[in-house]
C-alpha cells in the first residue's frame, strides 16, 4: 500500500485511489515504489501514487489480451449499455473530479466542472455511435462477384494522455477504444494522475454491473513514460497507441510503432494563429480571443498563440483585448472568483518567461504582465506583447501560458501566409465580417481545424486533429471511433 500521507489542507484533498488500476483491482506497483503528486497552487504534496513498473505494464497488456475476444465478440448494444452506464457514473461524481483536478493541475473548479462535463460527451457520443459502426456492399467492378467491408476492432490500445485536461484527453481516447470493441491501458501523465484513477473506480464499478472482463481497462501511472511505452511497444500483442502531447515524443513513438507496426494517432503541438480581418466584429473578435487564449490558462494545444490583426483595426481589438486580459482574477483555482489558475510546474513557468524575455529582448513591446511573482505556487502572469519581431522564438514555438502575442497585416492575403509560416497545423481561428473574407479565411489557413468567428472549436462529435508536424488521426466524431478499427473485405460470389 503506498504512503497516502497527504499534506495538503483538508478541504482540499482528494477523494481519488492512489494505487494503480490492474484488470479491476488498486494494486501497489510490483516494485513498491511510488510517487509525489504536487499541488501547482502551493507546491504541496497531496498525494503519494504507485510508480508502475514494466512488469505491471506486462500484467495489463496481458490482461488486455484475455479480455479481447470477449468484448470485441459483445454485442453493440451491450458496448453503449457499458458506455452509458459510465457516462452516468461520472457525471454523478461531477464533483469528485471536479475537485480533484483543480488540486493536481489547478484551474479554476469552474473550468474543471466544465471539463468534466465536456470529457464525459465523449462516453456519451461513443455510447450512442457503438451501434452505428457501418459496413459496405457492393458489386465487383467486373461483375463476376460481390464485396463485403466490413470493420474489426484492431485489439489492445495503449493511450498516453498529458495533464493539461486530465479527463478529456484521455476519454477522447477510451470511449472510442471501447466503444470500437478494443481493451485499453491508460498511461496519464505523472504530474495529474490521480483524475484518471478515479476514472478507474467508475469504470470498475461499471464493469462488475454488467460483468464486462476488468481486464479491458488499466490504468499506469508513473514516472517512467518512455521506458513504459517502449516497453509495451516491443510486445506485438499491443495494436495501437494513442498519444497527446509534444512534436518530438510523438516521433519518437512513431519510429518505435516501426517495429511490429502498430497503428498510431498523434495529438501533437499546435502555434495556432487568430486571424482578424478588417470587416471583423471586434468585439466578437475580443471575446473569441480571451478564450482561444486563456482557456485553460493558455495550456492547450489549440491555444491561440499568434494573434495577427489587420492594421486598420488593430488599435481598437488590442484596447479591448487588453482591457479583458487585465479583468483577469489569478489565484487559487479553489478561490471564489479566480479566473486564472498557476501553471502545471516551474519548469513549464521559466519556459514561459525566457520566450517573453526573448521578445523582449528582440524588441517587442510589453503591455501587461511579463514577470514572475513571489511564490508559492507556479503562477504567470497574464502577459500581452506587440510589436513582435518576426523571428523571435515566441511566434515559432508553442507558448503554453497566458501570453498573447499581436502583430499585424496591411492585406488579408499577407495575414493568412504569416498565419501559414509555421510547421504546425492543429488549429487556426478567423474573425471576418463579409462573406469573401470569411471564406478566403476557411479555404486558406491551413489545419487541421479552423474556427471562423469562433474562440472554442473542440466538440466530442467533430473530428480534432492536425496535419504537418502536429501529428495525424482524429479525436472525437466517427472518425474517432474509425481509429480503433481496421476494416476487412471479404469478397463473395
Ligand atoms: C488539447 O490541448 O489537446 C486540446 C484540448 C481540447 O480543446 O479539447
Amino acid at each position: 500500500m503506498p504512503d497516502q500521507t497527504l499534506l495538503a489542507p483538508e478541504h482540499l484533498q482528494t477523494t481519488a485511489p492512489t494505487e494503480l488500476w490492474l484488470a479491476g483491482r488498486q494494486t501497489a506497483s510490483s516494485t513498491g515504489k511510488t510517487f509525489p503528486v504536487l499541488d501547482p497552487a502551493t507546491g504541496d504534496v497531496i498525494a503519494r501514487v504507485a510508480d508502475a513498473s514494466l512488469e505491471d505494464a506486462t500484467a495489463a497488456l496481458d490482461a488486455a489480451v484475455d479480455a479481447f475476444p470477449l468484448w470485441s465478440a459483445s454485442s453493440p448494444r451491450r458496448r453503449t449499455d457499458v458506455l452509458t452506464r459510465i457516462f452516468e457514473l461520472v457525471r454523478e461524481r461531477t464533483e469528485d473530479f471536479a475537485r480533484t483536478m483543480t488540486l493536481e493541475m489547478g484551474k479554476p473548479l469552474a473550468e474543471a466542472r466544465g471539463e468534466v462535463a465536456y470529457g464525459n460527451e465523449y462516453f456519451r457520443w461513443a455510447a450512442e455511435e457503438a451501434v452505428r459502426i457501418p459496413g459496405r456492399f457492393g458489386t465487383a467492378s467486373q461483375g463476376n462477384g460481390h464485396m463485403l467491408m466490413t470493420r474489426t476492432p484492431v485489439g489492445p490500445v495503449l493511450a498516453i494522455t498529458p495533464w493539461n485536461f486530465p479527463l478529456a484527453m484521455a476519454t477522447r481516447k477510451i470511449a472510442p477504444a471501447l466503444a470500437a470493441g478494443c481493451p485499453i491501458i491508460v498511461k496519464p501523465s505523472s504530474d495529474t494522475p490521480l483524475t484518471l484513477l478515479l476514472l478507474g473506480e467508475v469504470i470498475t464499478q461499471a464493469f462488475a454491473e454488467f460483468d464486462v472482463p476488468a481486464g479491458l481497462f488499466s490504468v499506469l501511472p508513473g514516472r517512467g513514460s518512455a521506458a513504459m511505452s517502449e516497453h509495451l511497444m516491443s510486445d506485438r500483442r499491443l495494436r495501437k497507441v494513442t498519444f497527446t502531447g509534444s512534436t518530438p515524443v510523438g516521433r519518437t513513438l512513431v519510429r518505435q510503432s516501426a517495429e511490429h507496426l502498430q497503428r498510431t494517432s498523434m495529438e501533437l503541438g499546435g502555434n495556432a494563429p487568430f486571424v482578424v480581418a478588417a470587416d471583423a466584429d471586434i468585439d466578437a473578435a475580443v471575446s473569441g480571443a480571451m478564450v482561444a487564449k486563456m482557456r485553460n490558462g493558455g495550456q492547450v494545444c489549440v491555444a491561440a498563440n499568434r494573434f495577427l490583426v489587420d492594421t486598420s483595426v488593430v488599435e481598437e481589438f488590442t484596447t479591448g483585448f487588453l482591457a479583458a486580459v487585465e479583468g483577469i482574477h489569478q489565484g487559487n483555482g479553489f478561490d471564489d472568483g479566480v479566473t486564472l489558475g498557476p501553471v502545471i510546474t516551474g519548469r513549464q513557468r521559466d519556459e514561459i518567461h525566457e520566450l517573453v524575455e526573448d521578445a523582449v529582448a528582440a524588441g517587442a513591446r510589453l503591455l501587461t504582465g511579463g514577470e514572475i511573482p513571489e511564490g508559492p505556487g507556479n503562477f504567470y502572469p497574464p502577459t500581452v506583447l506587440t510589436d513582435v519581431p518576426a523571428d523571435a522564438r515566441i511566434l515559432r514555438e508553442e507558448i503554453f501560458g497566458p501570453v498573447a502575442t499581436i502583430t499585424t497585416f496591411d492585406s488579408l492575403e499577407e495575414g493568412v501566409a504569416r498565419a501559414n509560416d509555421t510547421e504546425f497545423g492543429l488549429a487556426a481561428y478567423g474573425y471576418a465580417g463579409g462573406v469573401a473574407s470569411a471564406q478566403y479565411l476557411t479555404e486558406n489557413l491551413q489545419a487541421g481545424m479552423v474556427a471562423l468567428n469562433r474562440g472554442q472549436l473542440s466538440e466530442p462529435a467533430a473530428p480534432f486533429g492536425g496535419v504537418g508536424q502536429s501529428g495525424f488521426g482524429r479525436e472525437g466524431g466517427t472518425e474517432g471511433i474509425e481509429e480503433y478499427l481496421d476494416i476487412r473485405y471479404i469478397a463473395l460470389p
